[in-house]
């Protein structure tokens, strides 16, 4: 059945808009509801070129091939579009936002997820912040400092995951967000069942998503 497909990816192929740089070349995959996947490769191979391609960035380009998403084209939407039909992409290397509190930030994003004049209420979002750091052992404190502004890199990390957990996307990029994950299982060579512990272990909060993790690993694997 078609429609048991989050994600099909076929045959696509991506170049890097500026450069004529053909990175992508003919990647095809399938994401089912409930499922995570783990794509792995060495350096360079690719992987953040397809978190990008998937999410919109706009200094890549699809240049051959599809990627539907809940059975919609995703390739013809802006990248606020494809966040808001429930795409979201967690950074190898997140931007740092000095000015803007991650409270501020976050209650942003979810306002501009809502429709028409529909206006978010401050109290609701409240709770659901601080329900949300919590869960993650979050000091509520954090929410108050800028965005990714002299943070650590697991602090970074961790912010990715809080936005992920705010935003509750049907489709989460992991492009090697790797707190909350067995890194020491990462390591280790060998094939699917690295990807089956992750799936057992590392991403135990994440049922509710579908999730693509990439890192940086020789050997491919793929969970079903
Ligand atoms: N904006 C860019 N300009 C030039 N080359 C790029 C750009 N983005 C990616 N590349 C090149 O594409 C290849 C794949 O990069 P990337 O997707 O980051 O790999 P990975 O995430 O698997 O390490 C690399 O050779 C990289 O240098
Ligand atoms: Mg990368």
């Amino acid at each position: 059945m078609t429609d048991a497909r989050i994600l099909k990816i076929e045959s696509l192929e991506a170049k890097v808009g500026t450069e004529n740089l053909d990175i992508l070349n003919g990647v095809n995959l399938e994401i089912g509801k409930g499922e995570v996947h783990a794509i792995m490769g060495p350096n360079g191979s690719g992987k953040s070129t397809l978190a990008k391609v998937l999410a919109g960035h706009p200094g890549y380009e699809a240049t051959a091939g599809r990627v539907l998403f809940k059975g919609q084209n995703l390739l013809e939407l802006d990248a606020d579009e494809r966040s808001r039909a429930g795409i979201f992409l967690a950074f190898q290397y997140p931007v740092e936002i000095p000015g803007v509190s991650i409270a501020n930030f976050l209650r942003t994003a979810l306002q501009a997820h809502l429709t028409g004049a529909e206006e978010l209420d401050i109290f609701e979002f409240s709770d659901m912040l601080t329900e949300r750091m919590s869960m993650l052992e979050m000091d509520i404190s954090f929410a108050e400092r800028h965005v990714n502004d002299g943070f650590s890199g697991g602090e970074k990390k961790r912010n990715e995951i809080l936005q992920m957990a705010v935003l509750k996307p049907t489709l989460a990029v992991m492009d090697e967000t790797d707190s909350g994950l067995d890194i020491d299982a990462l390591k280790r060579s060998g094939g699917a069942e690295i990807a089956l512990e992750l799936e057992e272990d590392g991403y135990k909060n994440w049922k509710d998503s579908e999730l693509v993790s990439l890192s940086n690993e020789s050997g491919v694997s793929k969970t079903a």
